[in-house]
């Protein structure tokens, strides 16, 4: 049986989806079956992240009772499965979120990881990613609007009884203005997980549609999220030292 690791803001915006298509493709990488499922249902984007917008049947068939997961279920290139969300407003209409817990569930009883994009905020669609998940990361920015939020859904998620594995702390600029990681760490009272750094490279990733670990594998930002997923699966990361040549191709390309 694996794990439903479900990942969760405050604050929209902060990262989430890139997250999770990444850390989903680390885990992949490091030869663990992983589904990357598409959980934010009204504003979903993870298939974005991943290059492939357009799939004929998605989570929202599913969750309206149309469709098993097994048919909304994608591979990507690398072999990642995926189960997208429709970015079409009207498959929003008679959804039924209680059929994502046997859709889950199923899942991880067929695979290593199933990591979740969930929903920013409080609201219905977050709360029910939360309860299904055996843990959940909380991801944030280093700034106290974001943290405040992580702190409501770290408060939120400990009421279900769910175990909160942590917080990824994302878009780390070490400026002066930014909170540490020691106040982060005394307002949340969570270990964090990983440290992300600001990493121009990440927008660069998001619009060719290649998430960053795939589109420039030795960046700082991608060397963050795999020292991130290998911990999470407990194994040692992947990071080949880059060649000089790669140095100054990364170094161009910003
Ligand atoms: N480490 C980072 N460095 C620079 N930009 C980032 C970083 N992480 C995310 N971003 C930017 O932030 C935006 C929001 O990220 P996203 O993953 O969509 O957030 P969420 O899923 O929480 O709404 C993206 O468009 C991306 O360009
Ligand atoms: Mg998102």
């Amino acid at each position: 049986m694996g794990r439903i690791i479900t990942f969760i803001s405050g604050k929209g915006g902060v990262g989430k989806t890139t997250l999770v298509s990444n850390t989903a493709l680390v885990l992949n990488e490091l030869g663990k079956d992983t589904i990357a499922v598409d959980g934010n249902v009204t504003t979903p984007n993870l298939s974005m992240h991943l290059g492939i917008p357009l799939y004929p049947i998605t989570l929202h068939d599913v969750l309206r009772g149309e469709a098993k997961v097994k048919e909304a279920t994608y591979i990507h290139p690398t072999g990642l499965k995926i189960i997208p969300g429709s970015i079409g407003i009207k498959d929003l209409e008679s959804m039924n979120l209680d059929l994502l817990d046997e859709s889950l569930f199923y899942l991880a009883e067929n695979s290593d990881y199933v990591l979740v994009d969930g929903a920013a905020g409080l609201g219905r669609e977050a709360i029910k990613s939360m309860e299904i998940a055996d843990d959940i990361v909380i991801a944030t920015n280093p700034d106290l609007p974001s943290v405040t939020e992580a702190l409501k859904v770290k408060n939120l998620a400990e009421s279900f009884d769910t175990n909160v594995l942590g917080v990824v702390l994302n878009r780390i600029t070490k400026r002066k203005t930014e909170l540490t990681e020691d106040e982060i760490k005394s307002l949340l009272e969570l270990p964090i997980l990983g440290k992300i750094p600001e990493d121009p490279l990440i927008s660069q990733s998001i619009h060719k549609k290649i998430p960053i670990v795939n589109h420039k594998s030795g960046s700082p930002a991608s060397i963050a999220i795999k020292k991130f997923g290998a911990n999470l699966a407990g194994e040692e990361p992947l990071i080949k030292s880059p060649g000089l040549f790669n140095r100054i191709a990364n170094w161009l390309s910003r």
